[in-house]
């Protein structure tokens, strides 16, 4: 049996001081932990001679960390440039904010190859590779091309567009031919694996079988690569105890004081354009001006934790946020009363969850998302006895599953207005039910069995794989 090696491109070392760690990561310390694993990736580091590949190991609580060091080129080439500015925008369908330039094309490539060559020689024959997110497309071909035979999974934590999307990136049939290079290919949700398969199939002409799976013959070897969607969870259990101390911890205690009788709406996040920030704060706007009822009634917390902030459109955002802050709170605000905190900053993991308990309204409202955590955890947080209530985006991954959530569309700020009014004034019978319905769900499924999941069904690929591999 051999280790769990999992690869992506931020590894969560273990450092003293950081935030405690969110639920992927505590999840994917947990499988690895109990497989005996490794986790490999960038270190988060940058130099400034040509990047080495000489590999740093740090062994903590029975998991081997293994991280390389990028230059400064590679990492505004690979990770600033084409993951960041080209990558991203285009899987969250936002093709007017992608600026192409085909040496960051060139920089993703040569730095997945740069992974290919400095973890090959760390695995085992029977190691099992689980590789994770856009930064890291094309490494399952480049380990391939260096002779790798081992079982490569690979997840993808973001929204996949369809093809009229993403044939807009130049190379596009070259991404979506190097994702044939793993035994299994995972999404969150079921649109997505709708977006990947109208991608294969309209882009290369592939079609799945009827379990799901691609055929393809390269170089005289027939290879299957399976298609599925897994949606990732979190830690519940976990987070719910959290949030259960912090809500009498000393942050949770000061922000209670400082909020008086009034209710909160609470929203958390990286500061970034796919959240639908701008969106979310004129459709608090709206609510104070289409139902002056909550004037001076409620309070909206926003943090947006500062990201990528060598990307241009990060820092465009960050303008237009601090305006639009400034505008409802000049517009609305009283001697004694400010509408809207915007915090843009982190704030540690543990005073949001004191934050998300005393919170009446989750919202949380991306224009395009993966999944997203924060609508799980929000609803992880409730008190049982008096839970709050989730506004969620109908684009966010995590709406396919949360039922008792009031979806809502954040290009509309009049009907966030009226969920945010519907949310607030709801009786405790209603919120008790929906709340119950989306929990149940969230005990049901976790972040430990997303993980158990996928890995189960990339063993069985693998497994069906070996006779023609023998052949
Ligand atoms: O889930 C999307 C994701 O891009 C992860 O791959 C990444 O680690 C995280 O968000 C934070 O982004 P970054 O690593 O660019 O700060």
């Amino acid at each position: 049996m051999g280790r769990l090696i999992v690869v992506s491109n931020r590894v969560a070392l273990p450092r003293r001081g950081e935030p405690t760690a969110g639920g992927l990561a505590v999840a994917l310390k947990d499988v690895l932990k109990s497989n005996g694993g490794l986790w490999f990736g960038w270190s988060g580091e940058t130099t400034k001679t040509p990047t080495s590949g000489e590999i740093k190991a740090l062994r903590y609580q029975g998991i081997d960390y293994a991280t390389i060091d990028l230059n400064e080129t590679d990492y505004k080439g690979f990770y600033a440039g084409y993951s960041n500015n080209i990558l991203w925008p285009l899987f969250h369908f936002r093709l007017g904010l992608l600026e192409y330039d085909r040496r960051q094309s060139e920089a993703y490539r040569r730095v997945n190859r740069d992974f290919a060559k400095a973890l090959l020689p760390l695995l085992g024959p029977d190691d099992v590779i689980w590789i994770h997110d856009y930064q890291l497309i094309p490494l399952g071909a480049e380990l391939r091309a260096l002779g790798a035979r081992q079982k490569i999974g690979f997840f993808l934590h973001i929204p996949f567009p369809p093809w009229a999307v993403f044939s807009a990136l130049p190379g596009a049939e070259v991404l979506m031919r190097d994702l044939l290079a793993y035994d299994l290919v995972g999404v969150q949700t079921h649109r997505d694996l709708g977006g990947m398969v109208n991608c294969f199939q309209d882009g290369l002409g592939l079609s799945p079988d009827e379990d799901g799976g691609i055929r393809t013959s390269i170089a005289g070897t027939e290879r299957r690569t399976q298609l599925s969607a897994h949606a990732i969870g979190i830690d519940t259990r976990g987070f719910a105890n959290t949030a259960r101390k912090a809500i009498n911890g000393p942050d949770a205690v000061r922000m209670k004081a400082s909020m008086g009788e009034r209710k909160l709406i609470v929203g958390a996040e990286r500061l970034d354009y796919t959240k639908g920030l701008p969106h979310r704060m004129r459709g608090f706007g709206a609510l104070l001006d289409n139902f002056p009822q909550h004037l001076n009634q409620v309070t909206y917390l926003q943090v947006a934790a500062r990201s990528r902030n060598e990307v241009a459109s990060y820092r465009d955002l960050r303008r237009e946020l601090d305006q639009l802050a400034g505008r409802i709170n000049g517009d609305h605000g009283l001697f004694d009363w400010t509408p809207m905190r915007y915090v843009a900053r982190a704030v540690a993991r543990d005073t949001l969850a004191g934050f998300y308990r005393m919170a009446d309204v989750g919202l949380v409202t991306p224009l395009r998302d993966g999944m997203n955590l924060v609508a799980k955890e929000y609803v992880a947080a409730q008190d049982p006895e008096n839970p709050g209530v989730l506004v969620l985006s109908s684009f966010a991954g995590a709406a396919e599953a949360m039922d008792g959530a009031l979806l809502v569309n954040p290009l509309d700020p009049e009907a966030m207005a009226e969920q945010l009014d519907r949310a607030l004034t709801m009786p405790l019978a209603e919120r008790k039910s929906r709340w119950s319905s989306m929990m149940q769900g969230l005990e049901e499924q976790t972040a430990e069995r997303w993980a158990e999941d996928f890995l189960a069904e990339l063993n069985e690929q693998a497994a069906a794989r070996e006779p023609s591999l023998a052949a």
